[in-house]
């Protein structure tokens, strides 16, 4: 289906808190942050410019979403708070050290302070639960005492007290994802970067993850990175996120705003999954232009507000005029705020669909005309 004929609400709109933090002293107690943050690989066809003018802050303690399309450079950029990846220009500053000077003691300090989990998790076959949780713990050449107490507290964090002599291969996806959770917090990490992490798992699993992902942010007050496809993972747990597209910022923002009224393009084609479907049968009948005098103009209206504030109905549908009906909605709460959809359908009204939208805009943040049914 296409959304078009897009309008954004008139009024003026108060700067994103995240572009406020540019000007913003509080920049300075960032966790991380990304400075004209550039990366660009010797590809075999050419040079391939995979980050470009990264600007960025990522604040202690919070769970920080990135979102873009395959190949936009979420994995780039992520792998660059490790320096698994070098930046080609630009720097990286953790708690306002600049990570790009480090030698290579230096940087296996860093590494132990930056967790990472990945999507295919990344565990040794041929070794136990517990030997993968202690395996880094032995290369740090921490006594074996130290080795127990931990491996054994962050089994039982996970929720994998039963299994320390289990072998990957016969464990599920979710209990190998524990695992390399465990792995990744061996040296009490201040943060944890999750690339795709629950990419492999079944919802449900999903699910349980992501509570564990929250559970440790809360208790340890780590800060999590976080990349996914997975628009829902990004609703669920993220404070703030950012939107990458060919290597560029996009768009960025708290979840409940960015996910309200994403501005992009990109975050609109991202975020389409979350929409309500168009029930089937409207769907059908659904035509780009009206096809007779008493064709009626869908409407699909997004409203963002804290409770309390959403739209006066009532007032709405006689500003609109004529025969309204309502199709389809729904309202959510993430982090506070509601977001609602409305699925109208206008008839025989005296305003044309362009002023139809204008009016409905006062009621949204913003308001699609979808099409015609008769
Ligand atoms: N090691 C590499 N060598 C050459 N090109 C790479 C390499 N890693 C990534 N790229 C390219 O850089 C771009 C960004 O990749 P990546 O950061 O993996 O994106 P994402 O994680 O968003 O899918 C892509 O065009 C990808 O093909
Ligand atoms: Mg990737």
């Amino acid at each position: 289906m296409n959304a078009t004929n897009t309008q954004l609400k008139q009024h003026p709109v108060a700067p994103r808190e995240a572009e406020q933090t540019e000007l913003h002293p509080q920049l300075n107690r960032a966790h991380v942050r990304f400075i004209g943050l550039g990366k660009t690989y010797r590809g075999d066809q050419g040079p391939v410019d995979a980050l470009q003018g990264i600007d960025l802050a990522i604040r202690h303690g919070e769970v920080f979403g990135i979102i873009g399309r395959s190949g936009a450079g979420k994995s780039s950029l992520i792998r660059t708070i490790n320096r698994l990846e070098q930046p080609t220009s630009g720097r990286v500053l953790i708690d306002q050290v600049d990570i790009g000077t480090f030698d290579e003691d230096r940087l296996v300090q860093l590494r132990r302070r930056v967790g990472m989990i990945f999507q295919h998790f990344n565990l040794m076959s041929a070794k136990t639960v517990w030997q993968n949780v202690e395996l880094p713990l032995k290369v740090a050449g921490v006594p074996k005492e130290q080795r127990q107490r931990k491996v054994r507290e962050l089994l039982e964090l996970v929720g994998l007290q039963g299994k320390h002599e289990a072998y990957p291969a016969q464990l599920s996806g979710g209990q190998k994802q524990r695992v390399g959770i465990a792995r990744a917090l061996v040296h009490d990490p201040q943060i944890l970067l999750c690339d795709e992490a629950t990419s492999a798992l079944d919802p449900e699993t999903t699910q349980s993850i992501l509570s564990l992902l929250r559970e440790i942010n809360q208790r340890l007050g780590l800060t999590i990175v976080l990349i996914t496809h997975e628009m829902a993972v990004i609703r669920e747990v993220c404070d703030r996120v950012v939107v990458l597209e060919q290597g560029r910022i996009v768009e960025q923002g708290p979840v409940w705003e960015v996910f309200g009224n994403p501005q992009h393009e990109v975050s609109r084609t991202l975020l389409a999954p979350l929409q309500h479907a168009l029930p089937d049968e409207l769907h059908k009948r659904l035509r780009p232009q009206p096809t007779s005098a008493d064709a009626a103009t869908v409407l699909r209206l997004h409203f963002t507000g804290r409770s309390g504030d959403e739209p006066d109905l009532a007032a709405l549908f006689s500003a609109l005029g004529g025969r309204v009906r309502l199709l389809h909605g729904g309202i959510e709460s993430i982090q506070g705020h509601g977001l609602g959809q409305l699925l109208l359908a206008v008839s025989g009204s005296s305003l044309g669909a362009e002023q139809l939208r204008n009016r409905a805009g006062d009621w949204a943040q913003r308001v699609e005309v979808l099409g015609y049914v008769v």
